[in-house]
């Protein structure tokens, strides 16, 4: 197993060759390819080869570029970052460091960056002093405030769960559920507070819900304010919903994984995520880097420490320095840990805060140019524009058509554009309509990608109503 550096050198570079080759012809790429999974099956799969192929197991790599999704500006699917190159390319030097970032002792220089990238994103979105870490992703980041909130508001850890309540608005995205049937909460205690008309919590029904459950004795633990609901981007009002939390002694964890990181350009949107106990953030969605790095800040180390510390002899610090002493285990709920933080340190000191600052604008203006494009087709109906850069729309098709056909109408029609492999869109339900969603949290997309949405859609929409 041991690969010369000479061999090494060989492998990496063809490696960078291929990745370069794919975002060479990146927009050209069919964004889904046409393969079916039986296919794609005997293509990649088959038995794990006994004897090494050496360089010629390069070769299949060919196959996994060409049967990948391809994220060019038209991919404006769910909520995901565009890949940014200068951060796929760290990703290779963060492997064959192959630190683990534990605690500073095991890995000093990796510790030292992510603390440094912790600090720095908190600081873009208007919480400086909190502290955090980085994780896979939202959903991870999700369930992490919540174990914080938990262990801080019905404590759980050493004897179980013994009740309490989570409450979040309907809209809100499904890893609140899962964090709460995770963590022994239960679904069953988990409160959906009714949106308003702009997907939005209602203040005044959360205020009675935790109200009522109070006068009948029970606790609440968390309330979830969304800083971007994912179908329609809608962004709770954070003031009010954090007067309503603290005057009931709850716990307010704000799930900013969509749109949190549009603080760096656009705060006003946002209202202050320095109100949250504890804030999810993914750089690995709007702030463009590769899947694989969500964060969690908290404005209390101590909440933090409270939820996850539970440390052997075996990792156990043996220095009382402030620095040298740090370990992430005492603060997150893993132990071994990737450097997830050299990409999106790199990322940022290569391209500058400006920069990304400016790409989130272009999203929010691409929104923007959809939304007004959609609103003056009449083939067309805006569904929702949000506060951030998910755009929900529908086609009418004939005007006679009833609710439900015209739901199927446009399902059919998301299918149809999809396959075609020009633009990719994804779905939402909006008032109980059946939505095409696009959102930008894409560096590569341009003014005429977002002409090129209206164009397929409106061309798929003739061909399914024909
Ligand atoms: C609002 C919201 N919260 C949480 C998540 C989960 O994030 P991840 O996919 O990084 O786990 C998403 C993903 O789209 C999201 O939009």
């Amino acid at each position: 197993m041991n690969v010369s550096t000479a061999e090494f050198r060989r492998v990496a570079a063809r490696i960078a060759d291929l990745a370069a080759d794919y975002l060479d012809d990146l927009g050209q790429r069919p964004i889904v390819p046409a393969i079916s999974g039986a296919e794609l099956d005997r293509l990649l799969s088959g038995k794990c080869p006994e004897d090494g192929l050496g360089e010629r197991a390069l070769e299949a790599l060919e196959g996994v570029v060409q049967h990948s999704r391809a994220q060019n500006g038209r991919f404006l699917g769910y909520v995901l970052g565009s890949g940014e190159p200068v951060a796929a390319a760290a990703d290779l030097l963060a492997s064959a460091l192959n630190q683990n970032v534990t605690a500073w002792r095991s890995a000093p220089a990796a510790i030292t960056v992510e603390r440094a990238v912790v600090s720095w994103l908190a600081q873009a979105i208007g919480c400086e002093g909190f502290r955090g870490s980085l994780m896979g992703g939202g959903s991870m980041a999700n369930l992490a405030g919540l174990a914080m909130a938990r262990e801080a508001k019905a404590a759980a850890n050493a004897s179980g769960y013994r009740g309490g309540l989570v409450y979040a608005s309907e809209e809100v995205h499904m890893s609140i559920p899962k964090a709460v049937a995770l963590l022994g909460i239960g679904r069953d205690h988990l409160r959906l507070v009714p949106a308003d008309s702009r997907q939005r919590m209602r203040v005044d029904l959360l205020d009675r819900a935790i109200s009522e459950d109070r006068a009948a004795g029970l606790v609440p633990i968390a309330v979830v304010a969304s800083a971007g609901t994912v179908a329609t981007g809608a962004v709770d009002p954070l003031a009010e919903i954090s007067e309503v939390a603290r005057r009931h002694g709850a716990w307010l964890h704000v799930d900013g994984a969509y749109g949190a990181l549009a603080a760096i350009a656009a705060p006003e949107r946002l209202g202050s995520l320095a109100l949250a106990d504890s804030l999810s953030l993914d750089p690995h969605k709007w702030l463009y880097q590769p899947v694989d790095v969500g964060c969690l800040l908290y404005r209390d180390a101590e909440a933090a420490r409270r939820a996850f510390s539970a440390t052997g002899d075996y990792v156990r610090t043996t220095t009382s320095d402030p620095v040298e002493g740090f370990a992430f285990f005492e603060e997150s709920p893993e132990l071994s840990r990737r450097f997830r933080a050299l990409k999106l340190w790199l990322s940022l000191r290569y391209h500058g805060l400006s920069a990304f600052r400016e790409a989130i604008r272009a999203d929010l203006r691409h929104a923007d140019a959809l939304a007004e494009r959609v609103a003056s087709e009449p083939k067309l109906e805006l569904l929702t524009r949000g506060e951030l850069s998910a755009v929900c729309f529908r086609y009418l098709g004939d005007p006679e058509l009833p609710q439900g056909d015209r739901d199927a109408v446009n399902e059919s029609l998301l299918a149809a554009v999809d396959r075609a492999g020009r633009v990719y869109l994804s779905n939402a339900r909006v008032g109980g309509r059946f939505a095409l969603r696009a959102c930008f949290t894409n560096h590569r997309t341009s003014d005429r990608d977002v002409d090129a949405v209206v164009d397929e859609v409106l061309r798929a929409g003739a061909a399914v109503s024909r």
